[in-house]
Parts: C-alpha cells; structure tokens; sequence
C-alpha cells in the first residue's frame, strides 16, 4: 500500500495547522516528541522486564513531572496512561479503595461540581461512587463553603479542577483544602488541561497551582498529550506518595513484574518516549514560552469580542479557554453557521455558549479570520 494512499485518507481529516480547529485541547505534536515516539513505537511499558529501558525513562518523567506539580519530598509518584479519562478513573479508584480500608462507608460518594469533566462521572458510575454536586460560584468555580455543606462521612474524596473543559476554570484548591483537612478527606484534582499551564507559567496574573504542595491534595491529573504538546495518547496519574499506590496493585502472575499498578496492562512506550524528549529537549522555558503566546492570543480575542458588544463572554482567562454567547441569536444556531463556514467550535453547555481553546495552532491570523466570519453572522 503505497503512502500516497495513507496520505490521501488523513487529509479527509482537518490538520491542526489549517488554524480551523478551535475545539481541540490537543494540539499539533512537537517534532522531537513525535521522532521519540515512533523510534518506541513497539515498546511495552506494562513490560518493563523486556523494555527496561522505557520504565527507567517512565520513572525519569514521572519524577520530573511531580516535582513541576509541587512535589518537593520525592514521595510523589504515578504513571503515564491513556490520557485525562483514565487518570481520573485511576484516581477515584485508589481513593474509593482507601477509604474503604481505612474507614467504615456505608455507601462511598465523591462531590465534584458541574463543571467537572464526563470522565468523572463515568468513573463514578463505574466504581459504584454517589456523586454529590457542589455549588459553582457566581465565577463557576467549585464552592468551597458548599463543599464543606456537602462532605459526609461517605465522602471518599472531593474532586477540584484546575482548567475546567467548558470554561477553563481553576478552583481555589487551598480553600477546599482547608475544608478537605478539616474532615480528612483527600482531594483529587484534574488538572488535566491546567495543570502544567499553571505550574510553569511565572507572572501570572493568577495564582499558581498549588499541586502537592497543598497537603490536601492526594492525587493529580495532568495530561501530556493536551499542553507538553506530545502525541496522543499520554495521560499523566499523579499520587502523593507511592505508598499509595498499593491500593490499586494487582497481582500478575504470569510477568515476571508479578505486580500492576495501572488500568491496562500493555502500555504506550512510545509516549512515555516523546515526555522525555520534551522534558530533555525542549525544556519548560520554551514550554512557557509556547504558553504564553495562547494566553496573548486568547487576550486578542477577549478583548475584541468585547469590543463587538453582541456577545456575553465567560472566564477570566486563567486557562487559555474562552467562553462566549451571542446576544442576538441562538447559540446552537450560530455554532451550525460556523461549521459551515469550516470552523470547528463546541459548546460550553453549562452557560449555553460557544468555547474556544486556544492552542499553539490557533495563532492571531485565524483569530481575525474568525472573528470576520462571527461579525458577519450576528450581522445578518
Ligand atoms: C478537565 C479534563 N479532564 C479530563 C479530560 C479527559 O481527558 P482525555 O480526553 O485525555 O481522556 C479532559 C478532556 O478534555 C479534560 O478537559
């Protein structure tokens, strides 16, 4: 099958680089990152007998990944998996199986606000976890007031987002934490969109993400393949000390590890591979740099959206995500318009707008790009 073939079906696909995708927290691969990954192409890292080369490079990332989220007594550990959905199912399943050693439960909960991702619930439904709803601020942030009301002696764990998938938001993690303390129950944080965002930014107009270092906090998602800009799939499941993780080992009997501590057995040695070229290659400064021109992009566009005063526009740019909903017509409407015109947009449902992600493949040329063909739809 020659490659022209191969070439010819993905370009029935949009590429990242045509700036038309505006719905994507992935962005295009970075080069190194894409090179390392195809020279590990047929590495096991659920092996780490044969490939023992990719689990020292899996526990090189993994340390150097806990400490960029705030771990600063080496205990932290964790995994590279699937992506955000898996690392939260990860999460929600060591913290259920936790509580259910060490504590009488009845009937174990979680609450987690409306902003949290699907991938929540599904874990949720999966582990057999009550979710209890907490209270958005006015801001869309998790309450933290709402949920010292709503822990019970049931709650296995209270879920935080840093970068929520609809407005990218980012909770007040030491205010939950303080709740979380007070009644002894660990918080699970996806910051799978913003976690590394916030903690290698400097000079942010917000503050950092806290990570580890907020005692609180026992296990962490953050999501490589969403803003280390690497190939798909690399997930990152963080915990505070690997002494955790013993909750979630299952024997193996047949490999000579005789031990698992993930979900899937056979894993990506090939994104555990493309981590550490960015981490070896690349560097957080050129990371931040990368950053950095999101934010001003996503800033352009805020302010002439709010220029054009047809619009409701939602966040406070903590993470480059932002929400907007037309005045003067119908969201959906408006969203099926611009499909047409070959925009790919989603909706933030939870204030019935439309969201864009602001990736490194959404530069200021499409930016006035779309903001010509939005004007000209409330227009007419
Ligand atoms: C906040 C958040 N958590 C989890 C996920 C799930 O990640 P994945 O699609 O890699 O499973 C996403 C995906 O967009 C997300 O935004």
């Amino acid at each position: 099958m020659s490659s022209k073939f191969f070439k010819e079906l993905r370009a029935k696909d949009p590429f990242y680089e045509h700036g038309t995708i505006l719905s994507s927290m992935a962005s295009k691969p970075l080069s190194i990152a894409v090179k390392a990954f195809f020279e590990f192409l047929d590495t096991n890292a659920g092996d780490l007998i044969l490939f023992k080369n990719i689990h020292r490079m899996e526990r090189y990332v993994v340390k150097k990944l806990v400490k960029i989220l705030g771990c600063i007594n080496g205990r932290c550990s964790g995994y590279i998996v699937s992506g955000g959905s898996e690392a939260n199912f990860l999460s929600l399943w060591l913290l259920r199986n936790y509580a259910l050693k060490n504590r009488r439960i009845r009937r174990p909960e979680i609450v987690a606000s409306y902003a949290s991702h699907y991938s929540i619930i599904k874990a949720a439904n999966a582990l057999g976890l009550k979710i209890i709803y907490s209270r958005l601020t006015k801001d869309y942030k998790t309450d933290p007031d709402d949920v010292a009301e709503k822990v019970s002696r049931n709650t296995i764990a209270v879920v935080a987002n840093v970068g929520s998938v609809e407005l990218g938001t980012v909770d007040s993690i030491k205010e939950i934490a303080k709740v979380s303390l007070e009644h002894n129950i660990p918080i699970h944080v996806d910051a799978a969109f913003g976690g590394f965002i916030l903690s290698i930014m400097e000079n942010l107009k917000f503050k950092k993400f806290p990570g580890f270092t907020c005692n609180g906090v026992y296990t962490v998602t953050a999501d490589p393949h969403k803003t280390l800009f690497t190939p798909i799939p690399s997930g990152g499941f963080f915990v505070r000390d690997h002494k955790f993780l013993k909750h979630i080992r299952f024997k193996a009997p047949y490999l000579p590890g005789k031990t698992t501590e993930t979900l899937i057995g056979t894993r990506s040695g090939g994104s555990i591979a493309s981590i550490y070229a960015v981490l070896k290659f690349v560097g957080l400064k050129r990371l931040k740099k990368i950053y950095e021109k999101c934010y001003e992009t996503a800033f352009y566009f805020y302010q002439k959206l709010l220029k054009i005063g047809k619009f409701k526009v939602y966040g406070i740019l903590e993470t480059p995500i932002i929400c907007f909903k037309p005045l003067t017509c119908s969201t959906d409407a408006l969203m099926k318009k611009l499909w047409k015109k070959g925009w790919t947009i989603y909706k933030c449902s939870i204030v019935d707008g439309l969201r864009l992600v602001f990736m490194p493949h959404v530069n200021r040329a499409n930016v006035d790009k779309f903001l010509s063909d939005l004007i000209s739809l409330v227009e007419h």
